[in-house]
């Protein structure tokens, strides 16, 4: 009997020994689930959407005058269609604020709605969901095995109450989601693109060649995408083929809304019992009054760059987090700032430090990014260096929005190459990421939320 019944002394020791395994086991458990995560959209101020300092007056009214019409929305009378994806730029580029990427709620549902836009003749293609990001769509080959490469437009008008006698049909787009020929592109924000537009090519080239030990050490070239005509470096959309806001707003009228303009006067669908506007569908009125794509690009050069916020975090992390971002080699694409043409025209963009986190150039990001579109220089796994300022705010990431999470969008950054597409340029980059603690990483992330 004795000799069964454990002493107290005993048994107070078998208690503490059975208390430490267990905080020992969960203490590893916690290690294993507790990761890094991604603070997810910064609450607080916007931080952005307003215009830049040290405008004159009337270029106050050219912004404010721009952004009235970024704003508008438009009808088949204007000259929607008869092919487009949405009709006003600010449905596309709303969040957090006009001028910025797609909202939490997808516009585009409004597009089929009845009681709202009304184009009851279109559906909403599978790859488009309620509370996913607006995307654009282009096939890459055509059935004759051709590139194509080219966005196809998501609706037609045709069934709309102002469209009578049109009688186009949608593109079948399920098709191309089965046979894997369609990529997508989700709207890129154009808060501080006046400063974008003033950096000198001599300033990205002089970037793109500092460091280059550490950079070929790491295994990361870059080289800027140039515009076809007068060969300059081309800087805005998401392989950097664009070198001017004036052609970009002029592109995205006619190829986003469907309306030509005196920069891309001709309709990209002819059909001729489908035009309900004069074409071009917008002009310059007259000689004292400018024209809608010269407003848009107004509104987005005098737009301000986002305010980076220490909102809901600890500065401490941040700060920490910024540390990280130069340590691992981010910064080898990320350029954290660079400087202003010291003789822009415009007094407020002149001799100015943009902070976008960018070098503007293109980068080789292997198979797991590639969209196998070329544009310009660009090939089908090249990218521009995503500019980082405004990121705190965003909600969907990378080209095509496959992501919300910040962690899935730096992995993402990682590809061995194949038979078609050289590694990823960024690999040693994101091995040094994936090396980090979980407490570096967290910091990393927290810094990335604060631009
Ligand atoms: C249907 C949604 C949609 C509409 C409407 C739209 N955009 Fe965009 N915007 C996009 C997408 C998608 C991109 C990225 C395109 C790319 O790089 O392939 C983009 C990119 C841009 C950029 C490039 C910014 C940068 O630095 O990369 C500018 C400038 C721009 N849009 C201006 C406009 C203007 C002006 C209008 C109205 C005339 C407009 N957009 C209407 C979806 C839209
Ligand atoms: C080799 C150049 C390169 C390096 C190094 C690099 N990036 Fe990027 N980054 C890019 C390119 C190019 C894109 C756009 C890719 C795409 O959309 O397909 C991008 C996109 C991003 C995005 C998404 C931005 C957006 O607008 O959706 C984030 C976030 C990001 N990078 C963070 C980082 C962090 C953090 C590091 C360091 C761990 C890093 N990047 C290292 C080139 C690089």
């Amino acid at each position: 009997m004795a000799r069964a019944k454990l002493s107290g002394a005993r048994l107070r020791v078998l208690a503490a020994f059975t208390i430490m395994v267990f905080l020992g086991l969960s203490q590893s458990l916690t290690a294993q689930f507790r990761t890094a995560r991604d603070p997810g959209v910064r609450g607080g101020p916007e931080g952005a959407g307003g215009m830049l300092a040290d405008l004159t007056a009337d270029q106050q009214k050219m912004f404010t005058d721009g952004l009235a019409d970024f704003s508008e929305e438009e009808g088949v009378e204007d000259g929607v269609g008869p092919r487009f994806n949405f009709v006003g730029c600010a449905g596309c580029h709303a969040q957090p604020a006009i001028g910025g990427t797609s909202p939490a709620a997808n516009p585009l549902f409004r597009v089929t709605d009845p009681g709202d836009l009304g184009f009851v003749n279109n559906t909403i293609p599978s790859f488009i969901t309620k509370s996913g990001p607006i995307r654009e769509a282009r096939f890459q080959y055509k059935a004759d095995g051709s590139r194509d490469g080219g966005v196809h437009a998501l609706f037609v008008i045709s069934g709309h109450p102002d469209a009578t006698g049109c009688n186009i049909r949608q593109e079948e787009f399920e098709t191309q989601v089965r046979n894997r020929n369609i990529i997508f592109r989700i709207p890129s924000p154009v808060f501080g693109v006046g400063l974008i537009e003033s950096i000198t090519d001599s300033t990205i080239l002089a970037n793109l060649g500092s460091n280059s030990a550490i950079k070929s050490a790491f295994g990361i070239s870059g080289r800027p995408n140039r515009n076809g005509n007068d060969g300059r470096i081309a800087r805005f959309g998401w392989k950097a083929q664009n070198a001017s806001l004036l052609v970009f707003s002029a592109e995205a009228y006619n190829v986003e809304m469907g309306i030509t303009s005196e920069g891309f006067p001709i309709e990209r669908d002819e059909t001729p019992t489908c035009q309900y506007a004069g074409v071009p569908n917008d002009v310059t009125p007259k000689v004292s009054q400018i024209s809608n794509i010269e407003n848009f690009a107004n509104f987005q050069r005098f737009l301000a760059p986002p305010t980076p916020s220490f909102f809901g975090a600890s500065p401490a992390s941040i700060i920490r987090g910024r540390q990280q971002f130069v340590n691992i080699g981010c910064t080898l694409c990320h350029t954290p700032q660079l400087p202003t043409n010291p003789k822009a025209t415009v007094a407020a963009l002149a001799d100015k430090t943009a902070h976008l986190f960018s070098d503007l150039a293109l980068h080789q990001m292997g198979p797991g990014l590639a969209d196998d579109i070329l544009q310009g220089a660009a090939r089908g796994d090249e990218f521009r260096t995503a500019p980082l300022w405004g990121l705190g705010k965003r909600i969907f990431f990378l080209h095509d929005g496959r992501t919300n999470d910040l962690d899935t969008a730096i992995k993402a950054h990682q590809s061995a190459g194949n038979l078609r597409f050289g590694p990823s340029e960024a690999n040693r980059v994101i091995d040094s990421y994936t090396r980090l603690s979980e407490f570096d990483q967290q910091d990393l992330m927290n810094f990335l939320r604060s631009l």
